[in-house]
């Protein structure tokens, strides 16, 4: 890890960022407007490499109302045949590099009937039906626990922030439980209905491996879904990742706003 966070350094002149922002799948324009320096992940020593072209992979490092910010334009899944310790390392830089406070954002289906594509949906809780836990392995104690306490992984007082922010914009907001699942299939009809009975408002393939190594390293934790699908059921036909991505355009605008304000109001 010294060795990512040394070569980071000498990149940015010693950066300390206070804010980290992880951009979910076609979240990611705040980087590009707000960039001071960016390097790409394929740089980066131990970071995973990526193999698509034109893929957008890069940190930026930002001052953004008067704050240092460092964002992830574009994260790595577990569905891609990472391992969850592979997608979880930039959240242990992160920490390393300084940062405070983590903001997870990420397009999921909708599961509770009254949200709506284009709502965004602060995330008071989670549930991790990825089927492992990035935790698993030996543990670097200089970091974390071994059997970390996850009761308020999401804090409340920036879960009051970001309704307060939200508040002020005249924006409206779902407060919800993200359920997580490893895709990369999407969910059939009677998932859907089993995610709702057991308590899940929205759905998606990411956030809870960072969001579980976050907290374990005791890095304040806000999570913003945007909705953009109603997730799959016997009334709404089917789902294709072009529709995912036009309803996170939709809904970027409002995203964009919100976000800027939680970082002037943090
Ligand atoms: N299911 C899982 N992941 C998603 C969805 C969905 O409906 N929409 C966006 N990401």
């Amino acid at each position: 890890m010294q060795n990512t966070i040394d070569f980071i350094n000498t990149k940015t002149n010693f950066f300390k960022p206070e804010i980290g922002i992880i951009l979910g799948s076609g979240l990611g324009e705040i980087a590009d407007e707000f960039c001071d320096y960016a390097i790409s992940y394929n740089d980066i020593p131990n970071f995973i490499k990526s193999t698509v072209q034109g893929h957008k992979g890069r940190l930026v490092f930002a001052k953004i109302n008067n704050k240092n910010v460092i964002m992830m334009q574009g994260r790595n899944h577990f569905y891609e045949g990472h391992s969850m310790q592979e997608i979880t390392y930039p959240v242990k830089i992160m920490k390393l590099l300084g940062v405070k406070t983590l903001i997870l954002t990420n397009a999921a289906g909708a599961v509770n009937e009254s949200y709506k594509p284009a709502d965004l949906m602060i995330i008071k809780d989670h549930i991790n039906n990825m089927g492992t836990n990035p935790l698993i392995g030996l543990n670097d104690n200089s970091l974390g626990e071994r059997f970390p306490d996850m009761t308020e992984i999401y804090k409340k007082q920036l879960i009051q922030l970001a309704e307060k922010c939200a508040n002020n914009l005249g924006l409206d907001i779902q407060k919800g439980v993200y359920w997580a699942n490893s895709g990369p299939s999407y969910e059939t009809p009677a998932e859907i209905k089993m995610i709702r009975k057991l308590g899940g408002d929205a759905v998606g393939m990411s956030t809870v491996p960072e969001a579980i190594v976050a907290n374990y390293c005791k890095l304040n934790v806000l999570g913003i879904s945007c909705i953009t699908n109603t997730a799959s059921s016997e009334t709404s036909g089917e789902l294709t990742h072009e529709e995912v991505i036009e309803a996170a355009n939709k809904a970027k605008v409002k995203f964009k706003s919100l976000l800027l304000k939680i970082i002037q109001e943090l």
